[in-house]
């Protein structure tokens, strides 16, 4: 069979045939792969700043991102049947008794760091023909998500940014009210923010580099949230224009960007970060002054990695409701599907919004 795995040590991508993957145990369950979605950690990986192949092996076979078809099931699985729709979860726990993420079934808390993540982390991922993974680790996705369950990944992210936003402000000894929120960023996991956020209730507005007309700006606003440039806007005049808000959500992993939008964050606020940073410059950071404003407005910064199963759960149900919401917008998202062979390519990709891996129309 086919898989789009990268080499190491020279990071290239490379188009393999590897063996059919069989079921070894009850539990487990072969999936056909249809779609795998491409993103700003591939590019990490293929850039030699993130990723490593499973032990002893020179590859890994790539693509975190996945929606596929159950093909074969064990014999204790329950739930899922052949022609079955299935997301699969990323992370899998680290093997230590004592790490209490893990042990709680929570390996996107991980606190050993030896946790493995299938196509980015010591496992291979999906992009492959067809893969194998535990009953446990698969969502059923409603046959009518077939379109963009591929987007259920990118947003497990902003599911669980707002679930943990939603501890933090449990801190105020009122009832919060959405209020408006900021976010910074308009590629795929942004867009999903604004959209879970606007689902949430908040009033969202979305900040990010290129100047007006772009297509992530129209796919935005087409949601109701309206684009702004930061080349046309700066930050001062942005917290003028706003007045402020209570939620930032962080989805460039940029440093600079990130840390400045403080300013327009109001008492109380909280500022979300998704993104990881490229290897760039220094930034010079005015530390003083952000301990000020974290410090005498209660403001909370936190980072957050990789998702649970409830918020698989919880991000299959949103892509639904977001269908309904905003019926086409999801679709739209998906700018461009590109045959398996194309990954090193995609990941180069400049304009466009999701790039997606197709098997269904290139591989069969
Ligand atoms: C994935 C996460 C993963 C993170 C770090 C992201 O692109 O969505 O599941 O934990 O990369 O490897």
């Amino acid at each position: 069979m086919k898989a789009v795995a990268v080499m190491f040590p020279s990071r290239e991508v490379r188009v393999l045939d590897v063996p059919e993957p069989r079921l070894h145990s009850p539990t487990q369950v072969k999936v056909r792969t249809l779609e795998v979605g491409v993103c700003g950690t591939d590019q990490d990986i293929l850039k030699g700043h993130h990723g490593a192949a499973p032990k002893g092996v020179d590859h890994l076979i790539l693509g975190h991102e996945c929606l596929g078809e159950v093909m074969e099931v064990g014999a204790h699985v329950q739930g899922l049947k052949p022609g079955d729709l299935v997301v699969p979860r990323v992370r899998r726990p680290c093997p230590h008794a004592h790490c209490p993420a893990c042990s709680h079934g929570h390996p996107d808390f991980c606190v050993t760091g030896d946790y493995t993540e299938r196509g980015i982390q010591g496992a291979h991922g999906f992009c492959a023909e067809h893969f194998v993974e535990d009953a446990a680790y698969l969502h059923k996705a409603d046959d009518s998500l077939r379109g963009v369950a591929v987007l259920a990944e990118p947003l497990t992210i902003a599911e669980k940014g707002l679930r943990e936003l939603s501890h933090i402000q449990s801190r105020l000894p009122w009832k919060l009210n959405p209020g408006k929120a900021l976010v910074l960023g308009a590629g795929p996991v942004a867009q999903l923010g604004a959209m879970a956020l606007m689902r949430a209730g908040f009033d969202v507005t979305v900040y990010s580099r290129s100047p007006k007309p772009n297509e992530k700006a129209a796919a935005s606003e087409a949601v109701g949230a309206p684009y702004i440039s930061s080349k046309e806007v700066t930050v001062e005049a942005l917290k003028k224009q706003l007045g402020g808000v209570g939620i930032i959500y962080e989805a460039t992993g940029a440093s600079k960007v990130a840390f400045d939008s403080l300013q327009v964050l109001e008492e109380n606020g909280v500022l979300i970060f998704t993104g990881v940073p490229g290897r760039e410059e220094p930034l010079e950071l005015q530390g003083d002054q952000v301990l000020g404003q974290l410090v005498l407005g209660n403001r909370v910064m936190f980072g957050t990695v990789n998702a649970s199963d409830s918020d698989f759960r919880e991000a299959l149900e949103d892509l639904a409701r977001f269908r309904a919401k905003w019926p086409g917008r999801l679709e739209a998202l998906i700018t461009q599907r590109h045959p398996p062979s194309e990954f090193a390519k995609v990941v180069e990709a400049k304009g466009g919004i999701k790039h997606v891996i197709s098997f269904q129309e290139h591989a069969r």
